[in-house]
């Protein structure tokens, strides 16, 4: 008895496995995480992240540049101040290097792209927590969110088209929505990290902004351990005025990412992060893995599970070779 039924009839060719694909990656999916660091006059290699730099000015808005002939579908931006204060000043002022460089890149992009900005504390504080902290130490989420709406309110002014609330405190959505429609912004929109784990895999993100945290963030991101809790994430910040949802870090949630993706009505990103890409980088580095398939075939994992938009620090290369097919 030889089989009826053959799957591998489908497989054959490299056509028919095209034709078949139920999951695409495309370069409009994809979008850049970028770093700019106040002052430099080179970039600045990431160890812990080889191949990203924290950007000058100038090679900030090359790369950009660069990202967006690659056709990816936007950049997300993350600032690297000269200075830091324990309420992250730094974030507000208009001159902040954050705001700065999302003026620049306004500047040089207007709409051809789409422009995020991350809307968190932690680059900007001298204790490196997502919020202003309490005389007792903790972190004090109802005097961060204020900290938060003048950082949406600067930001979109500085000219972000949607501001990325990462920081985990309660109400953050909905407190930068009514920030931000009560200065008038109503056209500025919110990705939100709604579903974001106390991760270990931040650890090279950390070099990256030059973070000074010591300990941990276990109080406002969640326990890995958990899922229900997600849900009930999703469901606040739609309720709050999310315009889109992200799930972070990607790969070890794909679990959680395909929950958030099935309960949605706003599209869901998902953030491929920093140990992920160091793991891939390194593997690859010691020729234990062949980079370039392990990449997409991630991406396309996390495609898979749900995500509509992906934010991967590999994304103008990926949108490359995925343009040559
Ligand atoms: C917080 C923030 C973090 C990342 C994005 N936004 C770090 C953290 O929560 O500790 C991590 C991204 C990455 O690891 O690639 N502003």
């Amino acid at each position: 008895m030889f089989p009826s039924h053959r799957p591998r009839r489908l497989r054959t060719t490299p056509a028919l496995r095209r034709l078949v694909a139920e999951t695409t990656v495309r370069p409009q999916h994809l979008v850049l995480p970028m770093f700019v660091k106040e002052g430099a006059t080179e970039p600045v290699a990431i160890s812990s992240m080889p191949g990203v730099y924290q950007h000058t000015m100038d090679s900030l808005r090359k790369a950009a540049v660069e990202a967006v002939q690659a056709g990816v579908g936007g950049i997300m931006l993350f600032g690297v101040p000269a200075t830091r204060d324990a309420t992250g000043s730094g974030s507000v002022d208009p001159d902040g290097i954050l705001n700065a460089a999302l003026r620049e890149l306004r500047a040089e992009l207007g709409d051809s792209t789409v422009l995020m900005s991350d809307c968190c504390l932690d680059e900007f504080t001298d204790h490196g927590h997502c919020g202003v902290l309490a005389p007792d130490g903790s972190v004090d989420n109802d005097a961060t969110l204020t900290v938060y709406g003048e950082m949406a309110i600067a930001q979109a002014k500085a000219g972000a088209h949607l501001v990325g609330p990462s920081g985990m405190m309660d109400g953050q959505v909905g407190f930068i929505r009514e920030a931000l429609d009560g200065a008038g912004l109503t056209d500025t929109g919110i990705l939100a990290y709604t579903v974001k784990y106390a991760s270990a895999l931040y650890g090279p993100f950390r070099e990256a902004v030059e973070s000074q945290l010591v300990g941990d963030r276990k109080t406002y991101q969640q326990d890995p351990a958990n899922l229900r809790e997600s849900l009930r994430e999703l469901a606040l910040d739609l309720a709050e005025g999310a315009d889109l949802v992200m799930v972070k870090p990607a790969l070890p949630y794909l679990d959680v990412l395909s929950e958030i993706a099935k309960n949605s009505d706003v599209p869901v990103a998902a953030y491929q992060i920093s140990g992920e890409y160091a793991m891939v980088e390194a593997a690859a580095a010691n020729g234990w893995i062949d980079r370039d398939r392990t990449v997409l075939e991630m991406l396309t994992s996390i495609r898979r599970a749900g995500a509509d938009i992906v934010l991967t620090y590999w994304a103008t290369e990926a949108a490359q070779w995925l343009d040559r097919g």
